[in-house]
């Protein structure tokens, strides 16, 4: 049996760089409901899982970084004060943090760092977001910089949005950070405030369908949404200067004054005032302990998604057309900024290996492709591990 992640990685480094390293974990993350919702100050309900990246981090003498991703066999090099786009990617993600954490005049100097991780990559688990907060958290530790969580969060989205180049909200990093073992987390986008909703459901089963692609304009799509939820924003703020994000907009303002302008701005922008209300709604669901009428709600989410938002594809939308009406599921949408990625699905938990083998044949049959499923459950957050 392959050693555990942890070993590995220790072994790794030790091995590399002869000496005993910092270990630290951080989690991907799944999210229940309230997609597309953060980077327009709304709510969202992620929890962190039992999939991560652990690093092994050691101080150096020196200014170099020096980084060796054992998934992918590649070491890169470079110094704190001559970081740039590294041409791999991976490594960026390492990078942009230290950059912001150098802007913020924290006091690094060089340092090794070896990592590995079982999330699945390109599933839309967050992998990349796992890898910024293990590197924040990790260097926070080591050179006991004394960052708060919250701080290493938005060092590590503004890692994503500055130097990768992706304009991703907050919901990604935080709840790596912030994850909790059967609790989901309740963010607040505004004002990153926070409640931990229990998630503890022995009767009902969390299952991820991996659709297995990834659609190219994945991340330009992104970015082009969140244009037009702030060209929204801009139309109604014209006649009510307070609105300052959708999170302030009404679907009577965006009738009056988004549609007749716009109409696909009114679309992604009445699918995200939806979105924000039904995270609301689904949450007295879940403390009412009400997941039948949870589950309507993520099957909603998925609508909006596809018709409003058109973030979807046809894999996703196969896969949940193949959950609605199973008596046995009680909610499946996509999850995660979408064009391919995962859905999340709830499932009564006795019937979970006939459902898994009645999709995964199904969507082998109408895709050609081998489904991926995983188990989720909420799990902790981001931890040193020695
Ligand atoms: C990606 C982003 C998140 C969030 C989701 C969509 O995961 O990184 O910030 O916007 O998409 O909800």
């Amino acid at each position: 049996m392959a050693a555990p992640l942890p070993d590995l990685v220790h072994q790794t480094y030790r091995s590399l760089f002869s000496e005993d390293p910092l270990l630290v974990r951080s989690p991907g993350r799944i999210n229940l409901i309230g997609e597309h919702t953060d980077y327009n100050q709304g709510w969202v309900l992620p929890a962190a899982i039992d999939k991560q990246i652990v690093a092994a981090i050691g101080k150096r003498d020196d200014q170099l970084i020096q980084l060796h991703a054992l998934d992918q066999g590649q070491t890169y090099s470079t110094t704190l004060h001559g970081i740039e786009r590294s041409g791999l990617l991976w490594p960026d993600y390492v990078l942009g943090v230290v950059q912001q954490l150098i802007r913020s005049q924290y006091p690094l100097q060089g340092f090794n760092l070896v990592f590995a991780g079982d999330i699945p990559q390109g599933a839309g688990l967050s992998s990349s977001a796992a890898l910024e907060c293990a590197t924040a958290f990790a260097l926070n530790e080591l050179f006991s910089l004394d960052i708060s969580r919250l701080d290493m969060a938005l060092a590590a989205q503004a890692a994503e949005n500055d130097f990768v180049g992706v304009k991703c909200g907050l919901m990604d990093q935080f709840a790596s950070l912030f994850g909790q073992e059967r609790q989901l987390i309740k963010l607040d986008c505004a004002d990153f405030s926070h409640e931990y909703i229990p998630f503890n459901h022995p009767d009902i089963q969390l299952i991820l369908f991996d659709t297995r692609v990834k659609h190219s304009l994945a991340s330009s799509a992104y970015n082009e949404r969140r244009e037009q939820c702030e060209r929204g924003v801009a139309l109604i703020r014209k006649h009510h200067p307070a609105v300052t994000s959708l999170r302030d907009a009404t679907a009577e303002q965006l009738n009056r004054y988004v549609k007749p302008v716009n109409e696909t701005v009114y679309q992604r922008c009445l699918y995200v005032v939806s979105e924000i209300q039904r995270v609301q709604d689904g949450c007295d669901d879940l403390k009412k302990n009400d997941l039948m009428s949870f589950g309507k709600r993520m099957f909603e989410t998925h609508e909006g998604l596809r018709h409003q938002y058109e973030v979807s594809c046809h894999e996703l939308d196969l896969l949940v057309d193949l959950m609605q009406g199973r008596e046995a599921v009680l909610g499946a949408r996509m999850m995660g900024g979408g064009f391919g990625g995962c859905t999340i699905n709830m499932v009564k938990a006795g019937e979970v290996p006939d459902v898994i083998y009645a999709i995964t044949h199904t969507y082998r049959r109408k895709t050609g492709k081998e489904l991926q499923v995983y188990l989720a459950r909420p799990s902790g957050g981001t931890t040193v591990l020695s």
